[in-house]
């Protein structure tokens, strides 16, 4: 009796002690890990908010099934940015499944994150995976967008920045991107790179609409995009944003060169040490780093 009388008496306010300041521990922890993130998801929430927008913009990026931790990676690298000008999405672009545990593994990020658009098409580079992402958007997502992107999966893009560049720019007959050859600074001759390249909505609707673009979706997706504009007398508001997009430095000559501070988006990052770069020269982790907290002393 006496035993249990002193269990009574010290382990449970020890336990209840230790539950108190577990709780407390969670709560602030939570609170500070979580905090960018709620604070975005209230701005989704409040129409009020989204009144200061300007434009929206959707980012489609093109990736394979496969691709789970690329995916991981770019959510992460995307999910701590956000633009005070526009209302932007960015979702993975895939085609048809075609294994049993890409059903179910996808079906659990879809649950989680809600970020996943799933096409009629095999998986591939060059034979019209560009052309059914436009031409079925409009039919298959529920709302429209002032523009929308179609990104590579080895691009980092500085949202911020974007939205920025774009402000000023017409919501209509648009093309946006880094106009190829590398040299070239006349967006009106040939064509965006695929690094990302973006459109206004009215054109992604004529792309699934005109028999131009449904009679040639074999080849250079990117290339292919410049040719039914030239065809179709489309896109008469072009914009190169040079020097803001290129490739990274030293990884395709005259594509590339050195990270600038005006960055819009920095292509062909196949390398963590290249991301990592990236990454620190754009000081997307400091805001953290500088923050005196116990935080700190865990990430060091
Ligand atoms: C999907 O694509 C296949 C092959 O191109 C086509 O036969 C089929 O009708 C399409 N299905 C839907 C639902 O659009
Ligand atoms: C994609 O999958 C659907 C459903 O399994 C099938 O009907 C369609 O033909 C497939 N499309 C292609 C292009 O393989
Ligand atoms: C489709 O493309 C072929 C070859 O480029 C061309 O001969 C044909 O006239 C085109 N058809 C339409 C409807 O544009
Ligand atoms: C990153 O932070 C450093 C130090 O504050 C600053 O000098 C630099 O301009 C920042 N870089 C960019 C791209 O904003």
């Amino acid at each position: 009796m006496r035993i249990r009388r002193q269990l009574i008496l010290v382990v449970f306010p020890s336990l209840f002690l230790f539950f108190f300041f577990l709780y407390f521990y969670v709560v602030l922890f939570n609170a500070r890990v979580a905090s960018p993130s709620i604070a975005k998801s209230r701005l989704a929430e409040n129409p009020d908010h989204l009144q200061h927008k300007q434009f929206s913009l959707l980012i489609g990026i093109l990736t394979c099934p496969d691709k789970y931790e690329r995916r991981h990676f770019l959510r992460l690298v995307y999910g701590i940015q956000a633009s005070p000008l526009a209302d932007i999405d960015v979702k993975f672009v895939l085609c048809n499944l075609t294994k049993a545990e890409q059903r179910t593994f996808i079906a659990l990020e879809i649950l989680r994150f809600n970020d996943i658009i799933i096409l009629n098409c095999t998986e591939n580079m060059n034979s019209g995976k560009t052309y059914t992402y436009f031409s079925s958007l409009p039919r298959i997502i529920s709302r429209r967008y002032d523009y929308v992107m179609k990104a590579d999966d080895d691009v980092f893009i500085r949202l911020a920045p974007l939205a920025l560049s774009l402000e000023p720019l017409p919501r209509f007959d648009m093309y946006y991107g880094f106009v190829i050859p590398c040299s070239s600074k006349n967006p009106f001759v040939d064509y965006m790179s695929g690094m990302g390249f973006l459109l206004s909505w009215d054109i992604v609707e004529w792309i699934g609409n005109s028999k131009i673009p449904e009679n040639d979706t074999y080849g250079p997706e990117d290339k292919l995009v410049g040719k039914w504009l030239k065809m179709g007398n489309k896109a008469k508001n072009r914009y190169s944003n040079k020097p803001a997009m290129y490739d990274y430095p030293g990884t395709n000559s005259r594509c590339s060169h050195e990270l600038i501070p005006e960055t819009v988006a920095v292509h062909r990052l196949k390398r963590w040490d290249q991301w990592l770069h990236v990454l620190e020269f754009f000081n997307v982790t400091k805001e953290l780093m500088n923050k005196r907290s116990k935080l700190l002393s865990y990430i060091k």
